[in-house]
């Protein structure tokens, strides 16, 4: 996938412009899709500049995680989900769509990023580097 490129459909890009996040960073809110782009129980991955992220519909609520398996890079994004976790589909690493963490068994975590639903659309909160000074 290409940057802007999402798996089935998406077109992210929009920005709020909400502010924070670590020194040297700002976070931002991108618009990814509609919530009925992802069926309940599903994943799908989206490119956000050089990162790959998955976004998990669980119903009441959305996760998104980068879409890499702490394990060995596995789509996390095509994995089973159940109880607010996702299955990796390459070697059943089982990890927690809050916080990213692997929990079965517990070894490395998967970055989270905190997303959102307003009005039928799902947002994800991303950091971006601040502007490099000139010099
Ligand atoms: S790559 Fe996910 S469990 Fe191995």
């Amino acid at each position: 996938m290409t940057d802007g490129q999402v798996g089935r459909g998406f077109s992210p890009g929009v920005n709020d412009g909400v502010g924070g996040g670590y020194p040297g960073e700002t976070k931002r809110w991108v618009r990814i899709t509609t919530t009925d782009k992802i069926p309940p129980r599903e994943g799908r991955a989206v490119c956000l500049g050089t990162r790959e992220i998955a976004i998990f519909n669980l119903g009441d609520r959305f996760f998104a995680t980068d879409n890499q398996c702490p394990h060995k890079g596995g789509p996390l994004s095509q994995g089973i989900v159940h109880n607010k976790r996702v299955t990796c589909p390459l070697h059943n690493f089982v990890i927690e769509l809050a916080s990213g963490q692997a929990v079965a068994p517990d070894e490395g975590c998967a970055h989270s990023h905190p997303a959102k639903v307003e009005n039928g659309t799902v947002w994800l909160s991303v950091r971006q580097a601040a502007a490099t000074p000139a010099e």
